[in-house]
């Protein structure tokens, strides 16, 4: 064997763990999504009115791992938080590993139009507050796998703030088996009041 041919092996080998979680169905996943559609939307692209924010874009080792908090009951579990309670029961409807790798799959091939705007904020206030979240979160707010921080700029601004408000009032990152939750509600506590919270929000959509 060449030296390349080794080198090229080698890397295969490594990059295998990355890839082991089975492809997926994406016929099956859709015939799952019926039922999160109802809240979700149609395309994942988020339903203000129910509450619901949009799937469509989010890492599938994110939505994977938020699935699991929802069933160990790591979220959806304190007393206030009536949407967290919502979601939970439903993670029954993609119980098997193999059903969430399906569903995954599908939510994959949904490219929905960009959410609107419902957050008022003053920008540059939160550019500023934004430079200790970037380290997690990538600098445009893309997400950073490897620091187990999620893409933010895709998402609903409205579901920004809940989470933000969430993870401040104890009703996200609490279980003492949710590491990763853990690690973001001490974050979510340097914004000192609500406009901080919608100022940091207005310059994460700004990146999209
Ligand atoms: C009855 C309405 C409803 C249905 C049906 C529903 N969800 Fe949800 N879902 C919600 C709400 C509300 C939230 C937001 C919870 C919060 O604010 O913490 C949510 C949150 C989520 C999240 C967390 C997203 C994030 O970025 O934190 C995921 C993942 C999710 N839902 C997946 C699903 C899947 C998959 C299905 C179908 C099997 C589904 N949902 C069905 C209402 C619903
Ligand atoms: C030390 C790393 C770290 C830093 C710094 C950090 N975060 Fe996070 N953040 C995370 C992790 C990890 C999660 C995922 C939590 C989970 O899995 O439930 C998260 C989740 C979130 C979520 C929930 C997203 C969703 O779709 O559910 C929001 C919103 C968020 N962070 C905003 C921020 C903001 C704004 C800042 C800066 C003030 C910040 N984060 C700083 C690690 C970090």
């Amino acid at each position: 064997m060449t030296q390349l041919k080794v080198m090229v092996l080698a890397l295969a080998c490594a990059l295998i763990p990355a890839f082991s979680h089975a492809a997926g169905d994406a016929a099956a996943g859709k015939a799952a999504f019926a039922v999160c559609a109802a809240c979700h939307g149609q395309n994942a692209e988020g339903n203000m009115a129910m509450n619901a924010p949009r799937l469509a874009g989010q890492e599938a080792w994110y939505l994977r791992r938020q699935l699991n908090a929802f069933k160990a009951g790591h979220r959806g579990t304190r007393p206030g938080d009536t949407f967290g309670m919502q979601m939970r029961p439903m993670t029954s409807a993609v119980a098997a590993p193999a059903a969430v790798d399906n569903l995954l799959a599908y939510l994959a091939t949904l490219k929905p139009a960009a959410s609107a705007v419902s957050v008022q904020g003053d920008v540059n206030a939160g550019k500023a507050a934004y430079a200790v979240c970037g380290a997690c979160h990538g600098q445009r707010a893309e997400g950073l796998e490897q620091m187990g921080g999620p893409g933010l700029a895709q998402q609903d601004d409205w579901y920004l703030v809940r989470s933000l408000q969430n993870f401040k009032k104890g009703l996200r990152g609490y279980a003492p088996e949710d590491t990763f939750g853990r690690q973001m509600a001490p974050m979510a506590a340097t914004l000192a009041n609500d406009a901080a919270v919608n100022n940091v929000v207005s310059y994460i959509k700004s990146l999209r």
